[in-house]
């Protein structure tokens, strides 16, 4: 059956303090909009994120992915609300739909494709993601009566009673949409908060089935800046894990940061205090820092070594190539067994035009230390460069290229 998903996304997220809407806050180098998107967009046909709050920034960021689109919710009057904001687009859609919020980036795709596979073979209306906490406060509560689930009472509503409950409503949803589409057009607001709770859609299930997660710092939602650091780290561990599974060495867990989305193969090393953003490859029998920083868009082949304080961005570095230290590398495409000495930097940005210009270096090229390669220029293969050099043209093959003023010697200067 076919299942389309509602991202909610259109509240405040006040104790943010921030001029960025919350959902686009970033966690190294993903906005956390984005980590919940993809890992739903591969699951369904099409996804629906609603905005409000600052709508136009979030809308771009989902308008520019090609199976979401933002829809407007103004005010936010609650999250049933918000999911009735979808109805105009979907009348007379018959499938499933998945709702869950914009603002938890640690829920996995393997969880949610274990949810709707739950939801199919139980053959129910609804299923409702839930979680067990020591500590519920603040979550809506799950009411059951023997197995069936009769309710969901939000903290603010619930009796003393309800409120000792230790299962909580995670947040995430799936439905036949036929069947509640109308229960969302005419959900009423006679509660504690006077909003339009998606929840209240529960009493209209014949049947309801509850998927409990298995490890709940999966509904990890994002409220403050403390929070954000949390997830975060949260994040962060869950992929310094993952990689140290898959056979790459990370000295020191602690100070080590990479992206969800950076591959590394195996008999890697990534020294301590490195940090990797956005999308990257990394290649086997590489060596990683101490001090290094991948900024994404990078990819690096095999046998590299990118040393401390050496800087990589959108760049390509191919295989037996040194980058040993003090360096920095953006737009270029670097050959294999290239040796850049310290201190090189390819000056890629034009401060006056705004222009950002791109590097080549050929392959077997050796850049000799504190070099400046002013781009746009290519560097031929096997040529040098000497020391201390400014490269404002291309250099052409096993030439040797310097700028280098001549040195001067004066005997007996001291005396
Ligand atoms: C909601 C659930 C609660 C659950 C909790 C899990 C309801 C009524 N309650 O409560 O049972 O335990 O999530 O985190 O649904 N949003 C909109 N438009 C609105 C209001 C909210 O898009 O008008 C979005 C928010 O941006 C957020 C999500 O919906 O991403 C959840 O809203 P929030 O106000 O945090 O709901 P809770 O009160 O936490
Ligand atoms: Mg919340």
């Amino acid at each position: 059956m076919d299942i389309k998903a509602i991202v909610l996304a259109a509240g405040k997220g006040t104790r943010m303090k921030s001029a960025t809407p919350k959902v686009l806050h970033e966690i190294l180098g993903k906005p956390l909009l984005g980590y919940v998107l993809d890992n739903v967009e591969p699951l369904v046909s099409e996804t629906f994120v609603v905005v409000g709050h600052q709508a136009e920034l979030v809308e771009r960021y989902a308008d520019a992915r090609p199976k979401t689109k933002a829809v407007y919710q103004y005010p936010q009057l609650g999250t049933g609300d918000a999911v009735s904001k979808v109805i105009p687009y979907l009348e007379d859609y018959d499938g499933l739909v998945l709702v869950l919020c914009g603002d938890t980036p640690l829920i996995t795709a393997e969880t949610l494709k274990k949810f709707i596979l739950i939801h199919t073979e139980n053959h129910t209306d609804l299923t409702v993601m839930s979680a067990i906490l020591d500590d519920p406060t603040g979550y809506g509560r799950m009411v059951l009566e023997g197995n069936t689930l009769k309710g969901i009472v939000e903290e603010k509503d619930a009796t003393p009673k309800q409120k000792a409950i230790k299962e909580v409503n995670a947040g995430v949803y799936l439905f036949n949409w036929q069947k509640f589409k109308d229960a969302f057009a005419n959900l009423t607001s006679n509660n504690a908060q006077g909003e339009f709770y998606l929840t209240d859609i529960v009493q209209q299930a014949k049947t309801a089935v509850i998927y409990t997660l298995e490890n709940n710092d999966e509904i990890f939602g994002i409220n403050s800046r403390g929070q954000l650091a949390q997830a975060a780290a949260m994040l962060n561990n869950r992929k310094l894990a993952r990689l140290m599974d898959e056979g790459v060495t990370i000295v020191d867990p602690k100070t080590t940061w990479i992206s969800e989305d950076t591959s590394i193969d195996e008999d890697t090393i990534v020294y301590p205090s490195t940090y990797i953003t956005g999308r990257n490859t990394i290649g086997k029998n590489c060596k990683i820092g101490p001090f290094a920083h991948l900024r994404g868009n990078v990819q690096i082949a095999d046998n590299v070594k990118i040393g401390n304080f050496v800087e990589v961005k959108n760049s390509k570095i191919d295989k037996n190539t040194n980058v040993s230290h003090l360096s920095y590398i953006g737009d270029s495409d670097v050959g294999s067994g290239v040796n850049v000495g310290a201190g090189t930097i390819t000056a890629n940005y034009n401060a006056l035009t705004k222009e950002k210009s791109k590097t080549t270096v050929g392959s077997n090229v050796k850049i000799g230390s504190n070099s400046v390669l002013v781009a746009p220029v290519e560097i031929k293969d096997g040529a040098n460069i000497g020391a201390g050099s400014v490269i404002t043209k291309d250099i052409p093959e096993r030439a040797l290229a310097f700028t280098r003023a001549a040195l001067k010697i004066v005997e007996n200067w001291a005396k």
